[in-house]
């Protein structure tokens, strides 16, 4: 039975994410760790919160608290909007977890002990006022382009030119305002990834089947301009891993701490840790130690189309310089970008539908399918407040509630709230059955190979075919002349209720519990023979009509909700 090791890109601490920070990773994660349980293999889905770096200190510094207290509470808040959308991670860690400050110390001291670190000075940016270096995003001043006055150190927002913080005219901290800023020298380690080249240009190029959007990202940072450069790895912070060489000190690094994207992807091994060391696992090693039986584990990656250069190149540069036998990842699973209404979702400027505001309009299964169905897979997509609302009332509504809906009320009526018995199933049934088998067949070539918008149109398949086979042998009409003949339509309507509530569940889970709950069966499993499983639910099995699983959103919600989205949040 294969075991499937699936992580989520982990998102930053600093604030809520927007709904196409959600479809970009974590969502089709989920969906995919769902399919996999479904169809009973052993599934390990980690993500974790992003919890270091200059943003990190900003957001705390804005919330007017403790960088560490902020991200504590802030970890609670991206946990419970994680259950609100039902992502089913095994563990949800953090990266300034213990677990991951020691790994993180642990790959650095044997990356130092292979030669693929080497120490570089730099002149930085020093404020004696702060007693500290200034990172570029701590410095402002005059734009020398445009004469702003509140330039970063990095870029001009007004006039979009890139800088150096030693460009600004009268430069400041944005920490003190102090002007007292210096040049000074100061040391940092950086990561040999140029000598690896070769090695990971190699190891790319074995990888089958890759997504061409994953392997054409890395093959140009690999051969753009003077190919792959070393990276900087430690930065001058007071938040985050402290640089240590293993268990001991480095000397020279005092003060410092490890770059944020070093430690990010780290934490993937750590939040299988903390799994263990919080009780809810006993053995995290066989999911990413090849000397542990991870051997025959399966790793896919999830991630937004700006992180694969990190999990194509930095990443496993990490873990083959260490020579050490972790478990590389198998596939990498990547998206384009989700655009707003007409532009871009902006978590700094706040534009667009944030996953919290999203709960408190509808229920998690109605995003979760506008998402996953329209999930920009090979292009960037675009949300609308039309197409959310024709999507939601076609697929959901219209096809698969109307089904369960119509289907019990009318046994209800006629036959009484239990499967009713009558004739065999007669041609049209068995050509249904025979229909929907190729079509789940197709369902599930689509999830095996994450395929999601593909997934999404062949499930959608599924349901328009058995609300054509009702059209078709309308039995509230075959009712007046051959009750046992309507009674054999009813008896596979019903069983085709929780055959669909088995198949959607990786999409829609809320809605798929309510309809077994309706259909009060306990046959989960994954579907195998069709003509087995369209009789499951035998004559005599008692259900109750389902309470309205999905409804319609109205011209004047879908108005409102526009109107209220059109800014942006403070
Ligand atoms: N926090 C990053 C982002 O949101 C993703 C980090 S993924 C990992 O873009 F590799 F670092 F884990
Ligand atoms: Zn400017």
């Amino acid at each position: 039975m294969p075991r499937h090791l699936i992580t989520s890109a982990i998102p930053y601490i600093n604030g809520i994410k927007h709904l196409g920070n959600l479809v970009g990773s974590q969502l089709p994660a989920d969906l995919f760790a769902r399919y996999q349980r479904a169809r009973g293999n052993e599934v390990m889905f980690l993500c974790a919160t992003d919890e270091h770096g200059t943003p990190a200190e900003l957001a705390a510094a804005k919330a007017g608290k403790p960088v560490a207290e902020y991200c504590a509470e802030m970890h609670e808040v991206q946990a419970r909007i994680a259950e609100g959308f039902r992502l089913s991670f095994d563990h949800f860690g953090r990266s300034s977890s213990p677990q991951n400050h020691k790994l993180t110390q642990h790959f650095a001291g044997v990356l130092a002990d292979r030669g693929l670190i080497r120490e570089v000075t730099e002149t930085q940016v020093y404020s004696k006022a702060d007693g500290r270096f200034l990172p570029d995003r701590y410095i402002e001043g005059t734009c020398p382009n445009c004469g702003y006055e509140s330039a970063r150190g990095d870029q001009c927002d007004n006039c979009t030119k890139q800088l150096d913080p030693t460009d600004l005219i009268e430069p400041y901290s944005t920490i003190s305002g102090s002007k007292d800023l210096e040049e000074r020298e100061t040391k940092h380690l950086y990561l040999c990834q140029s000598q690896m080249k070769d090695q990971l240009e190699q190891w790319i190029d074995t990888r089958e089947g890759w997504p061409i959007l994953t392997t054409s990202i890395a093959k140009k940072w690999l051969n753009d301009g003077d190919g792959l450069q070393d990276r900087g790895i430690t930065r001058d912070l007071d938040w985050g891993i402290p640089v240590k060489k293993g268990d001991e000190d480095w000397p020279g690094m005092e003060g410092k701490v490890f770059y944020v994207w070093f430690d990010a992807p780290i934490e993937y091994i750590a939040s299988a840790q903390e799994w263990v060391d919080s009780g809810k696992g006993d053995d995290w090693e066989r999911w990413w130690r090849t000397d542990k039986g991870a051997e025959d584990v399966r790793y896919t990656q999830f991630m937004g189309k700006d992180n694969v250069p990190f999990h194509t190149l930095s990443f496993p540069a990490t873990i083959l310089g260490s020579e050490e036998p972790w478990k590389l990842v198998d596939y990498i699973k990547s998206f384009n970008y989700l655009n707003y209404d007409g532009g871009q979702f902006s978590t700094s400027r706040g534009r667009g539908v944030f996953m919290d505001q999203a709960l408190e309009i509808l229920p998690a299964d109605y995003w979760r399918w506008w998402l996953l169905s329209h999930a920009p897979e090979s292009s960037d997509s675009e949300f609308t407040w039309e197409n959310f609302q024709s999507s939601v009332n076609k697929d959901l509504a219209d096809v698969l509630g109307n089904f369960a809906s119509r289907v019990t009320k009318f046994c209800r009526s006629k036959f009484g709230e239990e499967v009713p018995a009558g004739a065999d199933y007669g041609d049209a049934e068995h050509k249904l059955i025979a229909d929907l088998a190729d079509k789940l067949r197709v369902y599930e070539t689509h999830m095996e190979a994450m395929e999601v918008r593909k997934s999404a149109a062949a499930l959608r398949a599924i349901w328009v075919a058995g609300n054509e086979y009702l059209q078709e042998v309308a039995p509230w009409s075959t009712f007046k002349e051959d009750p046992d003949k309507a009674a054999a339509q009813i008896r596979l309507a019903l069983n085709l209720i929780r055959f669909y509530a088995v198949i959607s569940s990786p999409f829609i889970p809320d809605a798929s519990a309510e309809l077994l709950t309706a259909m009060q069966t306990d046959k989960t499993s994954w579907p195998g023979d069709l003509a087995v499983e369209l009789t499951a639910l035998e004559p005599g099995h008692a259900f109750t009509v389902p309470d309205v699983t999905f409804r319609k959103i109205t011209d004047d919600e879908r108005a409102e909700w526009q109107e209220r989205f059109a800014g942006t949040r403070d």
